[in-house]
């Protein structure tokens, strides 16, 4: 069976200015060689700078979104042809702030993964429950449905990974147990592999939530786990570069 490469990506969302640059220098000169994919997606006023600053490096840079069209009457917005012209690599869709505080349906989040995919970028699909959600146990119903609406068929055989993301964990320093953790991971690969064949294997399944440096080794040694979307501590080079270093 094909093991994912483990990617550990660092959400910044909308935090970063020029001078923040230099974490992202200490980050790419903290990695060396390191055989863990790591990428950072900063704001995209950032992108290209961060692009120029780190080429050369083990650390790819992505955006946090983009608009399913490639071009346009769409004032505010940016396309993945535009992230890639900037030197994005990757891009993470469906983040639930996203979700939330866009109305960002399953549908739309396919669309913009299929516009990644033409836009010759890496898609990095985010999932995850509310709280009330996991308290009424519809929390596998929830995060499965999410995949098999969010991740086009033209997936299949092509780079991507799945972010499974709480959303009760993000920014608020609570996570699932690690048992809760593999459930959801586990149950995600199931329908991966039901969706997009067995070459879906190959993706890693991200988990993402008030991932830190104390809690970071035992939830990236927990199965199905194969890297980590990081908000918070990925602004700092030295927290970000603990985590990486718990792989
Ligand atoms: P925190 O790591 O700050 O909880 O954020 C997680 C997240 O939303 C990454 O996309």
């Amino acid at each position: 069976m094909t093991t994912p490469t483990p990617l550990i990506a660092g959400n910044w969302k909308m935090n970063g200015l020029e001078n923040d640059l230099a974490e992202a220098a200490a980050v790419a000169a903290g990695v060396g060689a390191t055989a863990t994919r790591v990428a950072i997606c900063p704001p995209a006023t950032l992108i290209e700078r961060m692009a120029r600053a780190l080429a050369g490096s083990k650390v790819d840079v992505g955006g946090q979104d983009c608009r399913a069209q490639a071009s346009g009457a769409f004032t505010g917005d940016v396309s993945a042809e535009m992230l890639a012209q900037a030197g994005a690599r990757l891009v993470i869709l469906g983040h639930s702030e996203r979700r939330a505080g866009y109305g960002e349906t399953d549908a739309l989040v396919a669309a913009k993964a299929l516009a990644a995919l033409r836009g010759g970028l890496e898609p990095i699909v985010c999932v995850g429950e509310t709280l009330e959600e996991r308290k009424a146990g519809r929390t596998l119903e929830v995060v499965t449905g999410q995949v098999r609406g969010s991740l086009p068929a033209e997936l299949a055989g092509r780079a991507f990974s799945v972010a499974y993301e709480p959303v009760w964990a993000i920014g608020t320093g609570l996570t699932p147990s690690v048992a809760e953790i593999e459930e959801v991971h586990r149950a995600i690969r199931a329908t991966l592999r039901e969706e997009l064949g067995e070459a879906s294997n190959r993706a890693p399944i991200l988990y993402g939530g008030s991932v830190k440096p104390s809690n970071a080794a035992e939830i990236l040694h927990a199965a199905e786990v194969g890297g980590a979307l990081v908000g918070g501590a990925s602004l700092k080079a030295q927290d970000f570069l603990a985590i990486i270093g718990a792989l």
